[in-house]
């Protein structure tokens, strides 16, 4: 099989952004669907990159922007939804996926990349986040074929442009002194973007990656206490982490959830951490943590975004 021209749904965010740069560096044709061109045009930074605003939720768009595509990739995900009770998960991660699978065999492409999480499970997932996951992991892999799916279940993805590490930076900044945390003893094998992208750039080729789903997780496994203890020492701050109990953990859930502005961190946040984001078994990627997070710690901004998109188009 040879991929050529590729079109990436979700390729403007953090991991579509790093492998957007390296699929044009591969010297694929790709097209970026997004719904907001606007908001995006630093994409344009990768020379032959094509950003087309499109309304990834309906089909008849999706079909439209298959034809002639080699391969599609898909990276669509969201972490909260604007309700309370699934329907958005379900619409981003489930509908979606079916959509762009119909979309896939109605014209004749054959290649399709998923990205799913860890721990994603249509069944015994404790958030709505990786139930809509696991339904939609489910759902390809039952009724893909003729289309080639493979899906990619990652811990949580550290980088330049994260909104993980680079998150708790920006909350230990601001928080003078003593920093509480919720959930300090979740557990995770961070995984670095760069090997993420990488097993995307393998498999898109390789026969033997057909029908399967990859767990994705980094060298190491540690707290979220850990985790940002160490984000906190690396970007020069001296705070006393606090971890919350069980309890006020979700009392803290509740409250962000339904009483302040802005979601912070949402009661479905709080049910996925419920399962630690770790792999059982099976090889770890190479990258740690400690040997990419001193390089970009605090370059959260669109400014620093773009010169880091600079420096992968080698501009
Ligand atoms: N980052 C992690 O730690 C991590 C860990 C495990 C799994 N994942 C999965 O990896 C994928 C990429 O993650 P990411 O961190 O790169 O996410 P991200 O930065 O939030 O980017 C996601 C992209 O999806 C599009 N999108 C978001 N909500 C959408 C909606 N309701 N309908 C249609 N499109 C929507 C957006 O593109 P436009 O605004 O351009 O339309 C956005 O750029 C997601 O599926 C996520 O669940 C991420």
């Amino acid at each position: 099989m040879h991929v050529r021209k590729v079109c990436v749904l979700g390729g403007t965010g953090f991991v579509g952004s790093h492998l957007v740069g390296q699929l044009i560096a591969s010297g694929r044709d790709v097209t970026v669907l997004t719904r907001r061109i606007q908001r995006h045009r630093d994409l344009l930074v990768f020379p032959g990159v094509r950003l087309v605003e499109a309304d990834v939720h309906d089909p008849k768009v999706l079909k439209q922007h298959f034809h002639g595509m080699d391969a599609v990739i898909n990276l669509v995900g969201i972490l909260n939804e604007k309700g309370h009770d699934g329907r958005g998960f379900r619409r981003a991660h489930v509908d979606l996926a079916r959509s762009v699978l119909e979309a896939c065999k109605a014209t004749g492409v054959t290649r399709l990349l998923h990205m799913s999480a860890l721990h994603a499970d249509a069944g015994s997932g404790p958030s709505h986040y990786l139930r809509s996951k696991g339904e939609a992991e489910n759902h390809l892999h039952t009724f893909g074929a003729p289309v080639a799916i493979t899906s990619f279940r990652p811990s949580v993805i550290f980088g330049p442009g994260d909104s993980f590490i680079n998150r708790f930076a920006s909350l230990v900044r601001m928080t003078p002194g003593i920093f509480p945390l919720t959930c300090p003893g979740a557990r995770f094998a961070p995984v670095y973007v760069g090997d993420v992208v990488e097993a995307f750039l393998n498999a898109l080729e390789d026969r033997d990656s057909f029908g399967k789903r990859y767990d994705l997780c980094g060298p190491h496994v540690y707290t979220l206490k850990q985790i940002v203890q160490y984000t906190a020492r690396v970007s020069g701050h001296r705070r006393l982490i606090v971890g919350l109990s069980d309890g006020i953990s979700k009392l803290v859930a509740v409250l962000s959830e339904y009483v302040l502005p802005g979601k912070f961190f949402s009661l479905d946040n709080y049910h996925s951490l419920k399962v630690d984001s770790v792999c059982s078994n099976g090889p770890r990627c190479p990258t740690s943590l400690e040997a990419i997070v001193p390089g970009y710690l605090g370059n959260a901004d669109r400014n620093a975004r773009y010169q880091v998109l600079r420096e992968q188009a080698g501009r």
